[in-house]
């Protein structure tokens, strides 16, 4: 059983065989958190929390002797003496703050908590959720606490579930779907950053007294951060020390936070974001947070990587994509029927898979000032509309793929004139653009209704194998006229409900359609986004030197699978960098491959290149998107090697990633740590031991040129040796 509770002290140890989380529901009244880390199979209760009379703490009770100022709540509030960042701030009908609500209960099913939202998929024989039920007898508000385990991942999922079960609505203004108290404060911070074509920058930074914090405001996750936080220890590398790791499975504001107190204990916080979230639980009523994903590991990053990895697989929809060749930076507006055709041609000759019809196909799109919303077919370029040019790219075998931009809406557009109360607005104050457009407003059913009217007809109505799904501004002026003053606090969460009612319903109506997520890039890659999507555009920077270190800061939490790189033109159209094709197609593989060249401009020798590239792809394809993913350099490193494994260590690809040249003509060996120590594998025509490469590794030399990878295969030598 994966939930021990012993009654008399209160202790419940939820645990796997790999991690334990220990609460302790302290005097029957709060669960107060006692230890996550590797698994403790008897733990004892240690006499250790603090009775709290001291700087001025809450006083103790006679039946209680413990004061809420210092104790490590599991979920905690202010207003009767946790003084800490609050994970909740929930108003009663005088508009004071509710208490700490005492505990009353638990409950243990094989069930995952329900909801509207995107969330981790498991049946019951490998899911166990604990719930702890907390209560406030005055409002009769009832709070779960909810905390899921799998049998074999070292991850817990948490979530809050309120239902007022009273008489009067209350107003929540603040609720974290995790709070975790750590009893030390020897961590650095660990989070991933950026901005557009810069996305997933890993930071690291000490944690000191007071409080760090994260958030976006902008209605998305957004390139800024990430909503994911790490808490490691100082000495921690890629491949050992431990690590705890939490991120949101969530498209919308959200809030990460770390504080130290004046004990030098440590908080972590993960939520929806508080400034923009505010919301009127009426009587009767029921509210979920998002779920956060905690993991624990003690082998370093790349054992965070492969939990995080581990459990996107279980939740996305995976299934490996076409070999693409996308309009954008070849075309960029200015697509027509002729230069399609032609494109068609020339993708099936050089074994491309399918072609993406990006930007411009649709009435006056010549620019980003250009009309968004109406998705009419430009009949000036496609004179004969899509169909016929999607049938032949079948008949050449080729899947037919197109971009859209769903959520938003230009003020020149039909759809606009005719219902300008169905963007996002706030009455009586002028219009913000950004990129020239407005934001649907996706929280009202009938908006959704039409949008998911029109995608499933343009899908159908012209066979169309797959989506890019973009977005390319952030919201403002979240409000609209339909709901009353008291709630336009909750429109920035509704558009996130909206926004996966819609893709749910689109996946419903049009199961077999590949939907590739972008955001300007990788703007909006989160765990919500990849369970609806079945690919991310990872950056609109598609510079080979560059990407590298961008899919390298994704890797941290998702798997290559859901990785989409595209081989450019040089120099690049957003860093002016030349890097040899090589490089631009070995990053190409690793994950969805794909290309945004002019095929026209090709030599004879570039097009054996990538023909080579795309047979090496096909034929190891499994291994680029599915293998086990591993960074063999550090977070500081300027340089970056990653090896993917499959899954019985047989076989391998090394990928390594040159910066500038040097004339200091340095030999690096490159331990592999990855591979079975008594396996002997041939590498480029050599015999080698698992145990060598693990320990030894490979001889990286110099490289001759700027910005060169290499991509190594590596394979289980089944002659034996002598
Ligand atoms: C975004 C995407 C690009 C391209 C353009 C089209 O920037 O990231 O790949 O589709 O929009 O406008």
């Amino acid at each position: 059983m994966p939930v021990e509770f012993n009654r008399d002290t209160g202790i419940i140890n939820l645990h796997n065989e790999k991690i334990s989380y220990i609460i302790q529901i302290l005097g029957n009244r709060y669960p107060v958190h006692r230890y996550f880390g590797k698994y403790i199979p008897n733990y004892s209760n240690l006499d250790d929390l603090p009775k709290g009379n001291h700087a001025f703490a809450v006083d103790t009770t006679e039946d209680f002797p413990f004061s809420i100022t210092s104790l490590p709540l599991e979920y905690s509030t202010i207003g009767d003496g946790d003084y800490h960042q609050p994970a909740y701030l929930i108003k009663d009908e005088q508009n004071h703050w509710l208490p700490t609500l005492k505990y009353c209960g638990l409950s243990i099913t094989d069930k995952l908590p329900h909801g509207n939202l995107p969330q981790s998929i498991g049946d019951s024989s490998e899911v166990t959720t604990l719930v702890l039920h907390l209560a406030d007898d005055v409002t009769k508000l009832q709070m779960d606490l909810n905390y899921t385990i799998f049998e074999n991942l070292s991850l817990i999922i948490r979530s809050t579930t309120l239902h007022n079960l009273g008489k009067s609505a209350l107003t929540i203004d603040a609720l974290d779907s995790l709070q975790l108290n750590l009893s030390d404060d020897n961590f650095i911070s660990f989070t991933l950053n950026g901005t557009h074509a810069h996305e997933a920058n890993p930071m690291t930074s000490q944690i000191d007294s007071g409080i760090q914090l994260q958030h976006s405001f902008r209605g998305t996750s957004g390139p800024q951060h990430q909503p994911f936080i790490a808490l490691s220890r100082p000495e921690t590398s890629q491949f050992n020390g431990e690590v705890i790791g939490t991120a949101l499975i969530w498209s919308g504001n959200f809030e990460d936070s770390i504080e130290v107190d004046q004990y030098q204990k440590t908080r972590l916080k993960i939520g929806l974001e508080p400034t923009t979230f505010s919301w009127q639980l009426k009587p009767q009523t029921d509210f979920q947070t998002p779920e956060a994903i905690l993991t624990w590991s003690n082998h370093g990053y790349n054992e965070m990587s492969q939990i995080f990895h581990q459990f996107s697989t279980q939740t996305k929809l995976s299934k490996p994509s076409p070999i693409a060749i996308n309009t954008w930076e070849s075309m960029f507006f200015n697509v027509s029927d002729s230069k399609l055709s032609k494109l068609i041609n020339k993708a099936a000759s050089l074994d491309i898979e399918m072609v993406v019809l990006d930007d411009g196909w649709f009435t006056n799109r010549n620019s980003e000032q250009g009309q968004l919303g109406d998705w009419q077919v430009d009949s000036n370029k496609f004179p004969n509309g899509l169909l016929p040019l999607v049938e032949r790219a079948h008949q050449r075998k080729l899947k037919f793929g197109l971009w859209i931009e769903p959520e938003m809406v230009t003020t020149n557009s039909n759809l606009f004139q005719e219902h300008p109360d169905w963007v996002l607005k706030y009455a009586n104050r002028p219009l913000v653009t950004a990129r020239h457009q407005l934001v649907l407003d996706l929280s009202r059913e009938v908006v959704r209704e039409h949008l998911l009217k029109t995608i499933t007809n343009l899908v159908k109505s012209n066979q169309l194998d797959y989506l890019k799904w973009d977005m390319n501004r952030h919201l403002t002026q979240v409000g609209n006229t339909q709901l009353p003053a008291t709630e336009q606090g909750e429109i920035y969460h509704h558009y996130v409900l909206g926004l996966y009612d819609l893709l749910n319903k689109l996946r419903q109506s049009c199961p077999n359609l590949i939907i590739e997520n972008c955001f300007a890039g990788g703007g909006r890659l989160d765990f919500g986004m990849a369970s609806y999507t079945n690919q991310t555009w990872l950056s609109d920077l598609t510079d080979s030197y560059d990407r590298t270190k961008i899919a390298n800061g994704f890797s941290y939490l998702f798997p290559q699978a859901i990785f989409s790189n595209h081989v450019s033109a040089v120099p690049n159209g957003q860093n002016h960098r030349s890097t040899p094709l090589e490089s631009r197609l070995q990053l190409a593989s690793i994950g969805q491959m794909g290309f945004e060249l002019d095929l026209e401009k090709l030599s004879v020798e570039q097009k054996d290149s990538i023909k080579k590239q795309i047979e090496t792809y096909k034929n190891w394809r499994k291994l680029f998107l599915y293998g086990s993913f591993y960074r063999l350099t550090e977070i500081n490193d300027l340089n970056i090697a990653w090896l993917i494994t499959s899954s019985d260590k047989k076989t391998a690809i090394f990928f390594y990633s040159y910066g500038l040249t040097s004339s200091v003509r340095k030999i690096q060996n490159m331990p592999l740590h990855y591979l079975k120590d008594n396996i002997n594998y041939s590498v480029n025509n050599r015999i080698y031991s698992g145990l060598q490469l693990n320990q030894i590794g490979l001889a990286i030399s110099p490289s001759k040129q700027d910005f060169e990878t290499s991509l190594i295969f590596i394979t289980e030598n089944s002659h034996p040796s002598n």
